[in-house]
C-alpha cells in the first residue's frame, strides 16, 4: 500500500539484455543501429585478465574496435579526458563500458560528450561546475558491468572523483542512460571475494536507502539549487524493485561470496543490483550515502565497504520514522517476527545487516576503515554539505544527529 496519490514519473535505461551468456548476443544487438565503429572503455586488469574478450568476440568483425583501457577506481578529470580524446581519435559510433561503475560513468560520459567542446566540470552541478546540460548525442552507449554493486549500468549519472579537494562531484542528465545496458551475471563469476562482498553490500544499502528515502511527494522544495535532491523519491514501483532486491542480495550474498562459481548466486546478486539500482536512481538515498563520502574521500576505502559500516546506525537513527518499513525489510532479510514489537523490528533490521556484513568478511565499523574519533566533528560538518543526498533521509538530520550516527558506528 501507498500513502500518497501524487503524480510521480520512473526512468530507467532504454534496453536491458538480462541474463547468462547475454554478452554474446551484443553484436546481433548491435546491427540494428548502424554501428561501424566502436570504442572499449574498461580497465587494465580487466583487459588482462581475459574478462573483456567475452564481449569482443561477440562483435562482427565488420565492426572497427578500438579500446581505452585507462579505466582507474574513483576516476579523475585525467581519466575522463584520456577517454575522450581516445573517442575524438576513433570517432566512434558507439561507447561499450565493460568493468565496474567506472568504466561504465566514463563509458556513458564518453559517448554523451565526445567532439563537444566545453570542459568537463562544466557538466558538474553549481557550485563545482556551471550545470550545464549534457547534450543528445547520436552515439550508441552500451554499459556491460562484470561486478554486482553499482547499478551505474541504469543510471543518469557519473561520479568524477577530484582528488585535491578530497571530493567527488556528479554529472547527471536523462541523456546519460545508457542505450542498452547488457548485465551477464556470468562475468561476475572471476569476481574475487572481497570485492563480490563490498559490491554485492553497496547493492543492499541501495536497496534499502531507496525503500526507506523520502516519498515523492514529501521532499522540501530546496532553498538552493545545491540542495536539490538527486532523485524524486520513493514510489510504488521504487518500492516493488527494491523489496525485490532487498530479498535477493539478502539470500544470495553469502552464498556468492563463499563460492564464487555458484551461479545461481550469482545469476540472482546480479538481478538484485540491478533492481536496487533501478530503485534508487528513481528514489535517491539517505544520509548512508552521504556520510559515505567524505569517510571514503578520508580514509580511500572502497564505497561498499564504507556504506555497510554505516548502514547499520543509519537505519537504526532512522527506524522510529516508519517501523512497518524496518518490519519488512527484516523479513526480507530472512528474520522471524513473531511476536517483536515494531521498534524491536527496526533493531532487528539492522543487527540482519551487521550479521550480513560480518559473514561476508567486511569491517564492521569506521574505527576498522581508519577513522579516528577526533575526525567525527569534521566529517558532520562535511557531509552536513551534502544536502542533495540529505534530504532524501526519512528522518531529518542536522550536524549533531550526524555525529551521534558516526559515533555509533564507531
Ligand atoms: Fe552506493
Amino acid at each position: 500500500m501507498h500513502d500518497s496519490d501524487s503524480v510521480w514519473e520512473f526512468a530507467i535505461a532504454d534496453r536491458i539484455a538480462f541474463g547468462n551468456g547475454s554478452v554474446e548476443e551484443l553484436g546481433a544487438r548491435l546491427a540494428g543501429r548502424s554501428v561501424s565503429t566502436l570504442l572499449l572503455v574498461t580497465d587494465e586488469g580487466l583487459l588482462e585478465a581475459g574478462v573483456v574478450d567475452a564481449v569482443r568476440e561477440s562483435i562482427p568483425t565488420a565492426i572497427e574496435v578500438s579500446v581505452f583501457d585507462g579505466v582507474e577506481p574513483d576516476p579523475d578529470l585525467e581519466v575522463y579526458e584520456a577517454a575522450l580524446e581516445a573517442a575524438d581519435a576513433a570517432e566512434p559510433d558507439a561507447v561499450v563500458g565493460v568493468g565496474g561503475g567506472s568504466s561504465i560513468d566514463v563509458a556513458k560520459v564518453t559517448g554523451s560528450l565526445a567532439g563537444t567542446d566545453r570542459e568537463l566540470l562544466e557538466y558538474v552541478a553549481p557550485p563545482i561546475g556551471d550545470g550545464a546540460s549534457v547534450p543528445e548525442s547520436g552515439t550508441t552507449v552500451v554499459a556491460v558491468p562484470t561486478t554486482a554493486g553499482t547499478g551505474s549500468e541504469s543510471s543518469p549519472a557519473a561520479v568524477v572523483s577530484l582528488p585535491e579537494r578530497e571530493l567527488k562531484v556528479g554529472i547527471s542528465s536523462r541523456h546519460l542512460y545508457p542505450d542498452l545496458a547488457v548485465v551477464d551475471p556470468l562475468l561476475t563469476a572471476s569476481l574475487p571475494p572481497a570485492v563480490t562482498a563490498a559490491s554485492g553490500m553497496d547493492a543492499l544499502t541501495h536497496a534499502i536507502e531507496s525503500y526507506t528515502t523520502r516519498r515523492y511527494d514529501a521532499k522540501p522544495e530546496p532553498d538552493h539549487p545545491d540542495e536539490r535532491p538527486d532523485y524524486g523519491g520513493r514510489t510504488e514501483l521504487t518500492d516493488l524493485y527494491a523489496e525485490k532486491a532487498i530479498e535477493l542480495i539478502g539470500s544470495n550474498l553469502r552464498r556468492a561470496v563463499n563460492n564464487g562459481n555458484d551461479l545461481e548466486a550469482r545469476r540472482n546478486m546480479a538481478l538484485g543490483s540491478l533492481l536496487a539500482g533501478v530503485a534508487f536512481t528513481n528514489a535517491g538515498l539517505g544520509a548512508t550515502h552521504a556520510l559515505a563520502y567524505p569517510v571514503a574521500g578520508e580514509n580511500h576505502t572502497p564505497h561498499g565497504v564504507t556504506v555497510a559500516a554505516l548502514l547499520p546506525a543509519v537505519m537504526r537513527y532512522n527506524a522510529s520514522t516508519a517501523f512497518d518499513r524496518y518490519r519488512t525489510i527484516a523479513q526480507l532479510l530472512g528474520e522471524n517476527l513473531e511476536g517483536v514489537s515494531d521498534r524491536e523490528a527496526g533493531d532487528r533490521a539492522a543487527a540482519a545487516v551487521e550479521a550480513l556484513a560480518d559473514d561476508v568478511g567486511i569491517p564492521s565499523g569506521l574505527r576498522d576503515l581508519g577513522v579516528e574519533e577526533g575526525d567525527v566533528p569534521r566529517l558532520a560538518e562535511k557531509t552536513e554539505e551534502i544536502q542533495r543526498l540529505l534530504v532524501g533521509n526519512p528522518r531529518r538530520v542536522d550536524r549533531e544527529a550526524l555525529e551521534e550516527i558516526l559515533e555509533s558506528a564507531y
